[in-house]
């Protein structure tokens, strides 16, 4: 088990080769452009002024992974809708960190009084797929062809979880 900790400035520089190896290697972060410290830093300061969690796994003082969850769309209807992301390192895969920080992150919008956890992934992501139908998320239909990166279409499948209770008015103003 990994230490999990809200994350600082300290930890930026982890965060942004996690995010720039998903980019340079994979399908999940629809961008072929690497992402800056400055910008991740205000990403960061943004979540977090806002109230919203920026959490990372860290092992033998490194930042193996992290995740966050941030507003889904801006209209206030969505309020107590959150858009989630989880990042392992690579060479951190497999171990169980992937599952613990997305626990963690249902446990925080839970007590928080959200109602609705929702991760965009990509349709071929196979292990994101994975982990989320394993703690209770279920897959809308795929949405085809709605990004592009590397001059191939990218698929989308929105994986989502109601957390509180089914009555509105039950639920946060
Ligand atoms: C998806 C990701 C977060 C999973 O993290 P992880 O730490 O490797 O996953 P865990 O070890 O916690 O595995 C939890 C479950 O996920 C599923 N899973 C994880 N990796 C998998 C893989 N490569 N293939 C199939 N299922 C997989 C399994 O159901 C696994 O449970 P099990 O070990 O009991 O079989 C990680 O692969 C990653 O960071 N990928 C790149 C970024 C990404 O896709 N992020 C998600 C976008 S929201």
């Amino acid at each position: 088990m990994a230490e999990l900790r809200e994350a600082t400035e300290v930890d930026l520089p982890w965060i942004v080769a996690i995010t720039n190896d998903a980019i340079r290697t994979s399908d999940t972060i629809w961008t072929e452009t690497p992402v800056t410290l400055t910008q991740r830093s205000a990403w960061m300061r943004t979540r977090q002024e806002t109230g919203f969690p920026v959490i990372v796994a860290v092992e033998d003082d490194a930042v193996v992974g992290f995740g966050s969850y941030g507003a889904f769309r801006a209209f206030d209807g969505y309020r107590l809708t959150v858009e989630h992301s989880v990042y392992i390192a690579a060479d951190a895969r497999r171990r169980g960190l992937g599952r613990q920080l997305l626990m963690a992150l249902i446990q925080r919008a839970t007590s928080d009084g959200l109602h609705v956890m929702i991760g965009a992934v990509t349709a071929t992501n196979a292990a994101s797929v994975a982990l989320h139908r394993s703690l209770g998320f279920s897959a809308s239909s795929v949405i085809p062809q709605l990004g592009l990166k590397a001059g191939r279409w990218l698929d989308l499948v929105f994986m989502y979880r109601l957390l509180g209770p089914s009555e509105p008015e039950a639920c946060s103003p």
